[in-house]
């Protein structure tokens, strides 16, 4: 191939492309994985060409049984790909030529490679976030059965990661899910943009057929053409949300990933994950070591990068077309394999976490969590909040320097500090009485758990 000019637009050279440059400016190495969306684009195309006289019937037949066999040899591993056809459209264009003769390069009529991959990239997406959108409902409705396991299970929450005040380890589990349904938010928001069709805009100027765009548009489920060529062409904003989207998620996931490595070790020791999420040590024989939750931290970072690759390609882009966009796919590509993989990892593990419910409450109770209540029964007596928080203060040292926690304590030496303390404060220093008294929506209640449990169900239903 290297002492030939390019079959598809060498018409005008007269001298091939030097083999470096052809490798280099090749994409078929990696935009392959786009076969199946080019092919169904290239049959809406085909359908539209014929719907407006600019192919016979036959033709189109004859192109879309050529594009049927190609997508069967690609998927048995029967395709040569050529790096000397450059792209995934023109190696799939040349092979139907091969197949179909002269009516295979009819197909390219009315079209430019510069809609077509703008279509084929957006037609993956859309199946990606689609995909995507299934996973973190999975994700989400494991985090609802732990919580509802988890109603009663009380914990410390923490405020500079020290105990601050009893929380129920559903509750704690329902602060992620909510995290998840911002995301599945802006996933939703994003397939909207996704969701427009550039065929049509052909190279950038639209193009002289007589063509229906409404109608390819109906035929690949878009839910309009794009507005205007030149954008079509060039916009690539929608991959940028989509990296935006997915940093955010990544982001709230290596939130949730810090937080399980910490529980799991032996200073917390809150949960258990179960071995076949962990990793043994090749010198330690003692160690299980959380490798899930931490490879996920670590994989934040190339999401990250990615959204920054793809803001840095389209700065300062004169419109429309240019070739920099080529280097749009593989962040996109190895965004989706991040998170898809992230995902998976979470939606598999989360329901099977072991919560170790004797020591997170004997940790709530060793951190003075129930000071608060203290401070707000006094207010409920009568003292100003102020004086209840130095009273509450004085109590608190008191139980560090005698070892003992506030429930720990007599009426007597509680009433060293204040008056006001009668023998009902022992309802509001339990953990019990601490977590149930916070009880209205959003609260950390067990009753209000439960029915933030069945909200969740009730909005994972809705989404259908
Ligand atoms: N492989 C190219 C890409 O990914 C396809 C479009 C090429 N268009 C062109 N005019 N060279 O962007």
């Amino acid at each position: 191939m290297s002492n030939t000019t390019n079959q598809q637009w060498g018409g005008r050279f007269s001298e091939a492309t030097d083999e470096f440059v052809a490798r280099f400016t090749a994409s078929v190495d990696f935009d392959q994985r786009l076969y199946r969306q080019d092919i169904q684009g290239s049959i809406a195309h085909a359908k539209m060409l014929t719907k407006v006289g600019v192919l016979t019937a036959e033709e189109c037949e004859a192109i879309i049984k050529g594009l049927g066999e190609i997508q069967a040899d690609i998927e048995s591993g029967q395709f040569e790909w050529s790096v000397a056809l450059e792209d995934v459209h023109m190696n799939i264009e040349a092979a139907l030529t091969k197949k179909i003769g002269i009516t295979g390069k009819k197909l390219h009529t009315g079209r430019s490679r510069n809609d077509q991959v703008a279509t084929d990239i957006r037609l993956y997406m859309r199946d990606e976030v689609d995909f995507i959108l299934t996973e973190i409902a999975r994700l989400q409705q494991g985090l609802l059965e732990l919580s509802e396991r988890n109603a009663d299970t009380i914990m410390p929450g923490f405020t500079h990661l020290q105990t601050a005040q009893p929380v129920t380890f559903g509750h704690h589990l329902l602060a992620w899910f909510e995290m998840l349904s911002r995301d599945y938010e802006r996933f939703v928001d994003c397939r909207k943009r996704i969701n427009i069709m550039p065929l049509g805009a052909a190279a950038l100027a639209g193009t002289t057929y007589p063509i229906d765009r409404t109608y390819t548009a109906d035929l690949l489920s878009f839910s309009a053409p794009a507005n205007n060529s030149l954008d079509a062409v060039s916009d690539r904003d929608f991959g940028i949300e989509f990296c935006a989207a997915s940093s955010l998620l990544l982001m709230h996931l290596t939130r949730m990933s810090e937080e399980l490595v910490l529980w799991t070790s032996s200073q917390f020791n809150f949960i258990n994950l179960p071995d076949r999420f962990c990793t043994g040590s090749s010198i330690m024989p003692q160690k299980k070591n959380p490798d899930v939750p931490e490879l996920v931290r670590g994989k934040s970072g190339r999401v990250y990068g990615h959204l920054m690759s793809l803001l840095t390609l389209m700065k300062s882009q004169p419109l429309a077309y240019n070739k920099d966009n080529q280097e749009d796919k593989e962040p996109l590509f190895d965004t989706v394999d991040t998170v898809r993989g992230c995902l998976r990892a979470f939606a598999d593990m989360v329901p099977a976490i072991e919560a170790r419910k004797e020591e997170m409450r004997e940790a709530a109770r060793r951190g003075f969590s129930t000071a608060t209540d203290l401070a707000d029964y006094l207010v409920r007596a009568g003292v100003a909040f102020r004086d209840a928080h130095e009273i509450v203060g004085l109590s608190v040292a008191y139980g560090i320097k005698t070892n003992k926690d506030l429930s720990d304590m007599t009426l007597e030496e509680l009433q060293q500090f204040s008056d006001q303390i009668q023998e009902d404060v022992f309802e509001v220093l339990t953990l019990e009485g601490s977590v149930s008294a916070r009880n209205h929506i959003g609260g950390t209640a067990p009753d209000q758990v439960r029915a933030a449990v069945v909200r969740g169900r009730e909005l994972l239903a809705r989404r259908g």
